[in-house]
Formats: structure tokens, C-alpha cells, sequence
């Protein structure tokens, strides 16, 4: 007791002047993760917004921060358990702790977590914690463990368990506790192999994607932004699940097609590179803000042989009757929940809970059989959304087909032996980031006969 005592007392005066240095990143990150736990914004906007106060340390201790806050925002719920846990273990005579303390004691636990150097904290709460840690793994049934080490709602690890059977759903859920690395689309006429060649002249460990070859993954988490290959536009960011659907879609110059959800282009961009310059593409979304990066990002793809037209509209309400039957290519990447991309977003787990996802599936749905009356005959549809939900997909999917009169076309047709490699059913195809190494993703292809 007399010790705890002591303890109580060191752990509560206040750090010279060098202890306050090494305390630094720590205090950065309480002062983030409460903003982000007050929960006005999104994880990455929240850092872009306080970048100044990440600016104020050096290079190495900002990333450590970032790195701390995102492994904060994967395992926030398991993080608080395991802290109510440590707390339950202090001494009865520990000072209470404010918001700001059980923050600290989350950002060891994160770092623990996550194999990232953190702060020292006091022995007796670094032995808490390692007694939470301990009670962790007495979780009552297996269902229960893995909501709990990976922070994904029951309800979705439920349904992956269902889709990927017991020997695969650890894998699966632990592939989001890691940041991916970033993929580029080489942009025609540079390939995959000039890409990784301009990047190695420049020191930059880069390899062809093991599942989509067209693709290349850069090996180290760095910043290419402001590389030649990106602002002279031989090459995009862009994950390689994004690019094989490109892939699926099969778009050829001089066709006419149109992407009813542009957003800021990106898909729109690889599209305009398909085309070659020839033919049409229209672009819609119901954001105008989007739109406008959009058609920024594409103005130097149009010209006299490719018609570029930008439009804002909700694409649940029905084309007017002038637009019905003439497109070739439609492509509908849908609003969705994201979740294939909770590695990239780990807010996301929290942002949209199971209850939201009809919300989801209902404009999918809308969204995608309106798009379906823009489609020529034999023309293609390609219905595309980041999320592994089979509400958003194949029960959309469904949806289609009972209420478009499309017709399901085998992604082999297109893929060829790829489609059988990927693991494709049909017409549709679930890319995981622990099978496929690249966001969760869903794709689902149709034709009009
Ligand atoms: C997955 S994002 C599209 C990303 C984009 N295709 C790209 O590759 O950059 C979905 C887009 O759908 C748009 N959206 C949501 N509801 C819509 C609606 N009812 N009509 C049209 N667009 C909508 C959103 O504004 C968002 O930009």
C-alpha cells in the first residue's frame, strides 16, 4: 500500500522540461484522438485539419503519431475494454483518471498493439495493462474473440465467417489491423514495367501486383505525390481492385460510356485512357463538388475525337428518354459503405454501423437499374462497389437481374483464366485484401442482350 502510495504521487507531478520532449508525441496523440473521439470528422480530415499541430514535431515522431492514431481508430472499442480493464487493476488509491489519462494509458495500449514505440508509462500502469492484455484472451466463444481483437461488429463477422469458413476468417479480419500499401495504374503508353523502372532510377522499390499484373505496387509507405510519374501523368494511385474492374469492363476506343457515379474521376480517368481519345464519355454524380474535380482531372482527355460532358444528377431518378439505349459501357460504382477499405479507413468500422447498410442497399439498387435503361443493345454494365457486404452486393446483384432484364455475363468471357484464379462466381467477383492483396472489393458484370 505504501508503495502505491509513492506511485500515486510521481505519476501525478508535473514533467520537467526534457520529460515533456519525450512525452511530446504522446500528448499530440491525446490531444488528436480526443478531438477525433468528440467524432465531428473523419480520421484523415482530422489530420489534414490539425496538421500544424502535427507539424510541430519532427518528421519521425509525426508519422509515429499517425501511425498510433490509425491503429487508435482500427481498435477503438477493444483499446477502450482493455483500458476500463488496466483501470480495474490500479491500485484502489490511484488518482482517478480524467478523459485526457485514460487516453494515455490507450495510446501504450496502441502501441503495444501495433509494435510502435510509445511514451514509458509508470510500471504499476504498464503491469495493468499487461493484466488486461492477458484477460483478453479468455474471450467466451469464438465469434466473441474475433469482434473483440479486431473491432469489426458481430453482425459482419458473423456474415464473413459464413462466406470464408473457420480457417480463413482470422486472416481475413486481421488483413484490415494493417495500413496496405499504395498500387499505381500506369497510364498508356507507360506499363508496368516502365513504371518500376522509373521508379528504381529514383531508388524506389516497386513490383508488379500478384494478382493484377497491369498493376504496380509500391513497397514502401512513401509519399510519390509530387514524383514526375504522378505530375507528368504516366501513372495514378490507384488500388489494383479499381483497376481489374476496369479490366472487367472491357472498354474500347470510340465507344460511348457513361459513369454514373464519377465522384472525383478516378475511374472515369482510366476510362478516358481506354477510349484513346475516341468516342464518349459522360460523366455523372450527384456531387457537385466531385463532379468539378472530376472534370478537372479529365479536361486534358478531351478533344476533337472524345466528347467529355460532366453532368450533376441523382442517378436514382429515371434518364430522360433521349439518353435510354445508347451507351456501350455503363459503369456503376456505387455509394456503399466502404467497408473493403476499413485498413485504409478504420473509422469506417465505426461510421457505418449494421443498422445503415439498407439505407446502402437501397440506392444501389435504384442507382443501378436506372443506369441499366442507358445501356445499347450488347452493350455492358458493370456494377462495382469498395464493400463486402452481400447486401450491397450480390443482393443488389440480385436485385438486377429480377429487375432489369440484363443478363449475367461469366467474368471469364472478359478475364479469361484470371476470372477462375480470382475465385470468380459467374458474373461476379469478391476481391479480399487477404486473398487478392488489395482493397475489398465487388464487381458484377451484365450485358443487355
Ligand atoms: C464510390 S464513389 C465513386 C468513386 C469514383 N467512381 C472514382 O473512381 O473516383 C460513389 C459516388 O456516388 C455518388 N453518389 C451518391 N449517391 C448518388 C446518387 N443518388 N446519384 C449519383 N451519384 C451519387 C457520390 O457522390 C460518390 O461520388
Amino acid at each position: 500500500m505504501r508503495r502505491s502510495r509513492r506511485r500515486a504521487r510521481s505519476a501525478s507531478s508535473p514533467p520537467t522540461a526534457t520529460q515533456r520532449a519525450a512525452l511530446e508525441p504522446a500528448l499530440c496523440f491525446v490531444d488528436l484522438a480526443s478531438e477525433w473521439r468528440a467524432g465531428r470528422l473523419p480520421l484523415r480530415q482530422l489530420l489534414r485539419r490539425r496538421a500544424d499541430r502535427l507539424r510541430a514535431l519532427p518528421s519521425r515522431e509525426r508519422r509515429q503519431v499517425e501511425e498510433l492514431l490509425f491503429a487508435y481508430a482500427r481498435w477503438r472499442d477493444r483499446v477502450d475494454t482493455l483500458v476500463e480493464w488496466a483501470l480495474q487493476e490500479l491500485p484502489v488509491d490511484w488518482p482517478r483518471p480524467t478523459p485526457r489519462q485514460r487516453l494515455r494509458l490507450a495510446c501504450s495500449l496502441v502501441g503495444r498493439l501495433a509494435q510502435l514505440p510509445t511514451a514509458a508509462l509508470d510500471p504499476v500502469e504498464t503491469a495493468a495493462i499487461a493484466h488486461a492484455l492477458q484477460r483478453e484472451g479468455t474471450a467466451s466463444d469464438p465469434i466473441a474473440a474475433l469482434v473483440q481483437r479486431h473491432g469489426f461488429e458481430r453482425a459482419i463477422v458473423e456474415e464473413w465467417h459464413a462466406a470464408l469458413g473457420p480457417g480463413e476468417i482470422e486472416g481475413a479480419l486481421a488483413a484490415f489491423d494493417r495500413r496496405p500499401l499504395f498500387h499505381l495504374r500506369p497510364r498508356w503508353p507507360a506499363t508496368a514495367a516502365t513504371v518500376i523502372a522509373e521508379l528504381a532510377a529514383d531508388g524506389i522499390a516497386a513490383e508488379p501486383h500478384p494478382v493484377v499484373p497491369q498493376a504496380v505496387v509500391v513497397t514502401r509507405p512513401i509519399r510519390l505525390d509530387r514524383h514526375p510519374l504522378l505530375t507528368e501523368r504516366r501513372a495514378s494511385v490507384q488500388d489494383a481492385a479499381s483497376q481489374l474492374a476496369l479490366q472487367a469492363l472491357a472498354v474500347e476506343p470510340g465507344q460511348t460510356v457513361v459513369d454514373c457515379c464519377a465522384g472525383g474521376g478516378g475511374k472515369a480517368e482510366a476510362i478516358a485512357d481506354l477510349l484513346r481519345g475516341r468516342g464518349r464519355l459522360a460523366l455523372f454524380d450527384r456531387d457537385r463538388r466531385r463532379l468539378a474535380a472530376a472534370r478537372a482531372r479529365l479536361a486534358a482527355a478531351a478533344g476533337p475525337g472524345l466528347r467529355l460532358s460532366a453532368e450533376v444528377r441523382d442517378g436514382r431518378i429515371p434518364p430522360p428518354p433521349d439518353e435510354r439505349g445508347r451507351a456501350d459501357r455503363v459503369l456503376v460504382d456505387a455509394p456503399c459503405s466502404g467497408l473493403g477499405t476499413a485498413h485504409r479507413q478504420p473509422d469506417l468500422k465505426w461510421r457505418y454501423r449494421d443498422r445503415d447498410i439498407a439505407r446502402f442497399t437501397a440506392d444501389q439498387v435504384q442507382l443501378a437499374t436506372q443506369a441499366a435503361l442507358l445501356l445499347a443493345p450488347g452493350g455492358r454494365l458493370l456494377y462495382a462497389t469498395c464493400s463486402l457486404r452481400r447486401a450491397e452486393n450480390d443482393d443488389v446483384a440480385d436485385a438486377l437481374l429480377r429487375r432489369t432484364g440484363l443478363s449475367p455475363l461469366p467474368l471469364h468471357a472478359v478475364l479469361g483464366a484470371l476470372a477462375d484464379r480470382l475465385g470468380a462466381n459467374g458474373e461476379r467477383l469478391t476481391l479480399w485484401p487477404h486473398r487478392h492483396r488489395c482493397d475489398g472489393f465487388f464487381l458484377a458484370l451484365f450485358e443487355r442482350r
